[in-house]
């Protein structure tokens, strides 16, 4: 309270008693919402150079309060910046210490505007700059994709369904799946930054201003493609912060089933790849333990990046417009998904690259699972035999490689020509694997040929980005 009875907050006018501690602490946000400073501060410096342009600030108050900001970014910038729970949050934080500075031309500076559209402004300005940091990270991992899958092109693994061994795949095949999938993601980043890409600045509180603002005029200097439609919308929107974390789940949620693949091909039992050491780690008692630490930690941040997005689809439900306190709720889910993207990915970006087949278990693996046994039905059906019976003749076949435990290609050609006698010794050719993935050779097949195709198709969309 100051000396007059007044409480000393920035909006105390109306009121004749302190707020109670804890509920200054409990309704407080600047312990993380003093992550969007910057933002702020550029936000206020294109809402003044606005409102001078229309002649509500003169040039010269224009000029201190740009020199005023100017310190207080240099203040938070070198860390000297005080931060005060009293004064609820980044906004109000940086306007009193600006008022500090430069006296009473600091309190002109929130004319025509109000926290609402100012918070709205600056959540979409942070996070449009967190979707660039993004992009780069993303482009990274996927190039880091790719060009192994351009190495692995014709590097022979078994491909699954089930889990169980399916058919031959080549590596860099179904590397270049986990790029389709990122592909996806990179889509849906890039569309919601520009869903967000509008400036809410000038919807003061909910009906907009007195003032005779220039919306456009704040849109443009903040590099905003255009301002909002409607005041009543724009400061109570946050789609684009819900967008975001579906954005940020389901690209999780690839990142786990990489991370899964990562985990089963790295195990003693599959052993299909080796990961260097600098991203594993070791077991406190047993001592041969080589643990895939790493892809196992991306795999458990879906829960929380998932959480993170029920969160905020749960605080918007039934919200009334316009702007409710509710909404301060948004930052916390919001940066920790910004956080556990960025962090996952770069995990991935760097670990990718790192990545060490061991071809001879790969191939040994697909080559003792029956891996090529549609290959012989489909040689089958091209000496006339219909599918069906065709695949009756194989099952067969498989049968009997079980009980004598030998592959299709072990067994000689009469034992084979006695599952049909449509068998010739072209048959081999068919039964290994490198015919069984050469064979599949057309747009979106595994054949090495389409392989090294589809890695410069995408390493060229990766430039054209
Ligand atoms: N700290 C608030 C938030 O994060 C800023 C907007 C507050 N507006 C208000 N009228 N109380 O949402």
């Amino acid at each position: 309270m100051s000396k007059d009875g007044q409480t000393s907050k920035l909006w105390g006018g109306r009121f004749s008693e302190a707020t109670d501690s804890f509920v200054q602490r409990f309704t407080a946000s600047v312990t993380f919402d003093q992550r969007m400073a910057m933002e702020d501060i550029r936000g206020s410096l294109a809402h003044a150079a606005m409102l001078c342009k229309v002649g509500v600030l003169s040039g010269e108050e224009l000029a201190q309060i740009e020199e005023g900001l100017a310190q207080v970014r240099g203040e938070i910038e070198r860390g000297e910046f005080q931060w005060s729970v009293e004064l609820e949050d980044v906004h109000m934080n940086i306007e009193a210490r600006l008022t500090q500075l430069i006296g009473i031309t600091g309190k002109k500076l929130h004319t025509g505007r109000s926290r609402n559209d100012q918070v709205a402004t600056d959540i979409r300005l942070y996070l449009r700059g967190a979707c660039d940091a993004i992009g780069t990270e993303l482009t990274r991992l996927q190039s880091g994709v790719v060009s192994l899958a351009a190495q692995h092109s014709d590097t022979i693994m078994p491909g699954f369904t089930h889990l169980q061994t399916a058919q031959p795949v080549t590596f860099g095949h179904h590397l270049l799946a986990w790029n389709e999938m990122l592909e996806r993601d990179h889509g849906r980043l890039l569309d919601c930054r520009a869903r967000m890409n509008q400036s809410p600045l000038g919807a003061a509180a909910l009906a907009g201003t007195t003032y005779p603002i220039d919306r456009a005029h704040t849109a443009a200097a903040l590099d905003f493609e255009r301002p909002t439609e409607n005041s009543l919308d724009s400061v109570s929107d946050r789609d684009f912060a819900i967008e975001f974390c579906a954005f940020g789940a389901l690209l999780l949620t690839h990142l786990s089933r990489m991370s899964e693949e990562l985990v089963i091909w790295t195990s003693a039992q599959f052993k299909f790849i080796d990961l260097p050491d600098r991203f594993c780690t070791g077991s406190s008692i047993m001592p041969q333990k080589k643990n895939p630490d790493v892809p196992e930690l991306v795999r458990g941040k879906v829960g929380r990046v998932n959480g993170h997005l029920v969160a905020l689809l749960t605080l918007m439900k039934s919200q009334p417009l316009a702007y409710n306190k509710d909404n301060q709720e948004d930052k916390e889910p919001l940066f920790d998904t910004v956080d556990t993207v960025l962090d996952c990915l770069r995990a991935f970006a760097d670990m990718v690259p790192a990545i060490q087949p061991r071809q001879a278990e790969m191939r040994e693996a697909a080559r003792s699972g029956f891996s090529t046994a549609t290959d012989l039905a489909d040689y089958l059906v091209r000496k006339g035999l219909p599918f069906r019976d065709a695949h009756e003749v194989v099952g067969k076949a498989v049968g009997h490689g079980v009980a004598h435990d030998c592959d299709l290609a072990e067994m000689d050609l009469d034992t084979l020509r006695g599952f049909s006698d449509l068998i010739g010794e072209d048959v081999y050719d068919v039964l290994t694997l490198e015919g069984s993935v050469a064979a599949r050779n057309h747009l979106g097949g595994t054949a090495p040929q389409q392989v090294l195709a589809a890695a410069e198709r995408a390493r060229q969309r990766l430039q054209a980005r």
